[in-house]
């Protein structure tokens, strides 16, 4: 069987499965080029991690980086994907898993995937019994890289939906179509104070409280436990789409959230912190709309000053360089963030941003942004156009079907 890539609109429909096992490579080797040569026997022992959302975009980077950096991290990772079939060979996020976990375990890592909803209670019961069976029974750190559109209410189980909108006046301006390579004019409605509510009950911080107090009161959080969530801001000239939008106010659940977590953690000596990221190219990001030339013109100028990052290269400062500093405290801004879109945010950067916006319409945009460093990421999220990879060649489904997570 061939595997071709299928794109509807934003959402890719298919995954090659060696493309992911390339992706999941080349950013392991990413991690180890930072490494200093240190000598073989270290005296730390492995960082013990929980990831929530650990099969793409940050989540598997942050799983990645602290695996295959200094913290040697033994991990327990969740994600909600799906495993091949009759319907298709399944999600880029269940291969970036097996393979992850193959290479890690090659390293003397434990690696172990769990794969379910990670609202369910069904599988917090799973992930504190795999703390204690495959962990040694506590994590030193949680990392909550968790995007999602819809989470249940624990209390009725009926589905609290996000939208995407602004919060006050509708938005007119192009997006991208990845199917069909136009960019198109959309308007972003202003939502209801219902959906407002709705968004911060999913991308907000109150299930990332949840789940940690699931785990101090099993008993699985260790002394100096930290725990960590992922923002955006980005610059005023997206405010209106983004952080005055309906998930900027799900964020600014999140960092309050972070601050009452941070509060708690003191009991057991640990932390709590959010960390906000560069705007990148993910199955998430993907689905903002109106965002894309932002991001287009952010890439082009990101890249011709050298300051480009992927979520690899940002998880790995992150953890290489902010989060565990040789001494002191973290780093972070008045708000108590840390700040990783500090390259993004520059006032440089910023400026040629700015005006290279102004520049960009339907007719140019391939040419003055960086369309296709754009689409090349897109495709690559879900195993295709990486280099040396055959996707003319057959891939047997029956070897698909043997890989378990
Ligand atoms: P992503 O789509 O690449 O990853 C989401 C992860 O969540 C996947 O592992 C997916 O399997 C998992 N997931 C979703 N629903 C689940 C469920 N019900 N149960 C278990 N697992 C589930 O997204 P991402 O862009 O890496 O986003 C992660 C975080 O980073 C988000 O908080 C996002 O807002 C933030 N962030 C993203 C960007 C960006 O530009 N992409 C920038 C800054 C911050
Ligand atoms: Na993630």
């Amino acid at each position: 069987m061939k595997i071709t890539p299928v794109i509807q609109g934003v959402i890719a429909r298919s995954a090659h499965p060696l493309g992911c096992q390339q992706a999941v490579r080349q950013h392991i080797a990413t991690v180890r080029q930072h490494m200093d040569p240190v000598d073989p026997v270290s005296e730390t022992p492995p960082l013990r991690v929980l990831v929530l959302g650990a099969s793409s975009g940050f989540g598997l980077a942050s799983r990645i980086a602290l695996t295959f950096g200094e913290q040697r991290a033994d991990t327990i990772g969740v994600s909600f994907e799906r495993g091949p079939s009759d319907k298709g060979v399944g999600t880029a996020g269940w291969y970036n898993n097996i393979y992850f976990r193959q290479e890690a375990e090659q390293a003397g890592r434990v690696a172990k995937n769990i794969v379910g909803d990670a609202f369910s209670p069904a599988v917090r019961e799973q992930v504190v019994q795999a703390i204690r069976d495959d962990l040694g029974g506590q994590v030193d750190l949680v990392v909550y890289s968790l995007a999602t559109g819809v989470r249940p209410d624990p209390q009725t189980g009926e589905m609290w939906r996000s939208v995407i909108k602004t919060t006050d006046e509708a938005f007119s301006g192009p997006t991208l179509n990845l199917e069909t390579d136009t960019l198109e004019t959309m308007t972003v409605e202003a939502a209801t104070d219902e959906e407002i509510i709705a968004t911060e009950k999913v991308m907000g911080g109150e299930d990332w409280a949840e789940w940690i107090a699931t785990l101090h009161d099993a008993g699985v959080l260790a002394t100096g436990c930290r725990t960590v969530a992922y923002s955006y801001i980005g610059p005023a000239i997206t405010y209106p789409l983004y952080h005055h939008g309906t998930l900027g106010r799900a964020k600014q659940h999140l960092h309050v959230t972070a601050d009452a977590l941070n509060h708690q953690l003191q009991a057991l000596g640990g932390q709590a912190h959010v960390a906000v990221c560069k705007a990148l190219v993910t199955k998430a990001s993907a689905f903002i709309p109106a965002f894309s030339p932002y991001m287009l013109a952010l890439f082009k100028v990101m890249k011709a000053q050298g300051t480009h990052e992927g979520c690899i290269e940002q998880m790995q400062r992150l953890f290489g360089e902010r989060f565990f500093p040789a001494q002191g405290e973290v780093e972070v801004d008045a708000q108590r963030l840390i700040r990783m879109d500090d390259w993004e945010l520059a006032a440089e950067t910023q400026q040629q941003v700015v005006a290279l916006m102004a520049q960009i319409t339907p007719e140019n945009f391939t040419a003055l942004g960086d369309y296709t460093g754009y689409k090349t990421d897109f495709l690559q999220l879900n195993g295709f156009a990486h280099e040396g990879i055959d996707y003319d060649a057959d891939v047997s489904m029956a070897e698909l079907l043997r890989l378990t997570p």
